[in-house]
């Protein structure tokens, strides 16, 4: 059988939605799949599922969030001489906002996991995608990004830095036709991440949001809010005076 010809490189790799995406994805088409991660053993039953579902599939096992590795050196060393279609990052971590406002480590932490990590690696992939001419760099941001609220706007300022970013990098390739940057912005999801939440009807299945975002990699969709009506919703929330936001509980 011949070598699959699209090749991703993902980070937070075991994330519920991202591996909804990748699945996704394999429906399509065949691809060779750099796994990313901090658990080795979690990565591995990952790599096993994708593997049965038609993937080649590498893990590397890394702590995404210590700054230390040199992505833009290691990604080639992995890449078996072909270029990368996609670089898809989604690690991320929604905290308990007291116990980080409380404590200043743990908040530098939030900020590092949910924005300076992904900052970074972003950097690398770009200029790696630079380098080749072509490909999609997608993240997973959140609509929590789009407007400051009372009660999660530690993570929510993390994910608006994220897309100010990526809105940046967008525009420093937008001569590039070729090189794509894809802001994924999920609401809210029913995943790992949500666990502790009670589940009401804004709520999405993590297949359904995997699903979308797969699409909206494979259009190039500048900025794709999953499922699409949260785009209205957050237009809405954005629009919102001060002294009528500060009424609510949001
Ligand atoms: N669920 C939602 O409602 C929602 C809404 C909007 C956006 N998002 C975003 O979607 C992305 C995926 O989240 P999910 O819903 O799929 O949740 P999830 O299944 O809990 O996945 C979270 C991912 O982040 C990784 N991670 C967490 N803390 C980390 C750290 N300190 N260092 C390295 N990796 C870390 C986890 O690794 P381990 O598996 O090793 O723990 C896992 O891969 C995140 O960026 C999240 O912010 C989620």
């Amino acid at each position: 059988m011949s070598a699959p010809t699209y090749q991703a490189a993902v980070f937070g790799a075991t994330s519920s939605i991202c591996q909804e995406t990748l699945r996704a994805m394999l429906r399509q088409q065949p691809a060779r799949l750099l796994l990313i991660g901090r658990n080795a053993g979690k990565l591995a039953a990952v790599a096993d599922d994708l593997r049965c579902r038609g993937a080649e599939c590498l893990t590397l096992t890394a702590p995404l969030a210590d700054f230390a590795t040199d992505w833009a050196s290691l990604l080639p060393q992995h890449s078996a001489n072909r270029p990368w279609d996609l670089f898809l990052l989604a690690h991320g971590t929604m905290p308990d906002q007291e116990q980080a406002l409380a404590d200043g480590n743990s908040l530098a932490e939030v900020l590092a996991v949910n924005f300076v990590s992904p900052a970074v690696i972003a950097a690398a992939c770009g200029a790696i995608l630079d380098r080749q001419g072509h490909g999609t760099l997608a993240v997973i941001g959140s609509v929590a990004g789009d407007r400051g609220r009372g009660s999660n706007f530690v993570y929510g300022s993390a994910k608006a830095g994220l897309d100010t970013f990526l809105a940046g990098m967008r525009h420093r390739f937008a001569k590039r036709q070729r090189i794509k940057i894809v802001t994924l912005k999920p609401g809210m999801t029913d995943s790992p991440m949500t666990a502790h939440l009670t589940k009401g009807p804004l709520f999405s299945s993590a297949d359904r949001v995997g699903a979308l975002a797969w699409q909206a990699i494979r259009a190039g969709t500048p900025v794709a809010y999953l499922p699409g009506w949260w785009k209205l919703v957050m237009t809405l929330i954005r629009w919102l005076p001060e002294m009528v936001l500060h009424r609510t509980r949001l």
